[in-house]
């Protein structure tokens, strides 16, 4: 009898059977089929995570560096989501949570009050380290899931995710249709801002006010940008305002011309509140229009949460 040694297919981002076989089935949240991860996915996984080492060490904020401790990712192997919550729950109560793709507005945002951070399984081709316009496991796991093992910033998180709530009921009370729809978007497009030039791109203000430090996952779990966040004078860096980040547009696939300064993670959680006090008040109900562009889903998901939430 001959035994023949079947390669697994990959978990490749836009190239894995085991996702787009999910997609067809309506199937959002998953498992982790970790089986399936292919020598060539774990290859990539050591190849970015062994550059970031010296980057994440100059670059990164303190807490950032302790998460990464907390955590013990293996270098050389895509990590188990169920490892990585064994060593974050304890901490904050946050857990990964896997799934097979895009998580409307409303439902992603709800998941970080839960505590759940909705977790890409694939990871990019090694052929292209630096550039991937979607998220994968190097970016979510690497990049955002250090900063959830700190309460302070776990709880910034969250109280996000209640803004979505509140949003919600804002969204609700509209006096007719057209109106909810217009509030929603205008809403949506003010919170995904925020979270971009917070949670993804946001820069910090070292220990005692000095030096400058990285805490958005989108600089943590990029190579090149990393570096150039912080060290390049091509990059404006002013110290948060929240009218201005609610009406700044930005585009996803260059460097960011334009980042945004707080002074530590209880200002962050001061700013959702001032967020949300904003929302209730009618105050982001006419931000400038123009990027990110919102999916219909996105907005869908704002005008029936108040249905789920009643
Ligand atoms: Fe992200």
């Amino acid at each position: 009898m001959s035994s023949t040694i079947i390669a697994p297919p990959g978990l490749t981002t836009t190239r894995a059977p085991f996702i787009e076989q999910a997609q067809q089935d309506g199937q959002l949240y998953i498992h982790q089929p970790y089986e399936q991860y292919s020598d060539a996915n774990h290859d990539a996984w050591r190849r970015l995570y062994t550059r970031m080492q010296d980057r994440w060490a100059r670059y990164a904020n303190p807490r950032f560096l302790q998460g990464l401790d907390t955590l013990q990712l293996n270098p050389d192997r895509v990590p188990r989501l169920e490892e990585v919550n064994r060593f974050m729950e304890p901490r904050t109560g946050f857990r990964a949570k896997p799934v097979s793709g895009y998580v409307p507005a409303f439902l992603f945002f709800d998941s970080l009050r839960k505590r759940e951070f909705p977790t890409t399984i694939t990871i990019r081709d090694g052929a292209t380290l630096d550039y991937l316009p979607e998220p994968d496991i190097f970016h979510d796991i690497a990049g955002h899931v250090p900063m959830h093992t700190d309460a302070a910033f776990a709880d910034a998180l969250v109280r996000f995710g209640d803004c979505a709530h509140t949003a919600a009921e804002h969204v609700a009370e509209a006096h007719d249709s057209e109106e909810a729809a217009r509030r929603a978007t205008s809403i949506i497009t003010a919170m995904a801002r925020f979270f971009w030039f917070t949670v993804e791109f946001g820069l910090m203000h070292g220990p005692e006010g000095r030096g400058i430090k990285a805490y958005g996952s989108g600089l943590l779990s990029s190579y090149g940008e990393l570096a150039h966040s912080v060290d390049s004078p091509e990059v404006q860096r002013y110290p948060i305002q929240l009218e201005w980040v609610i009406n700044q547009g930005f585009e996803i696939d260059r460097f960011q011309p334009l980042l945004f300064v707080v002074n530590g993670f209880e200002h962050l959680f001061e700013l959702v509140g001032e967020l949300e006090r904003w929302m209730r008040h009618g105050k982001l109900d006419n931000v400038a229009p123009g990027e990110p562009a919102l999916s219909e889903a996105d907005v869908r998901s704002f005008l029936e949460a108040k249905r789920g939430l009643d």
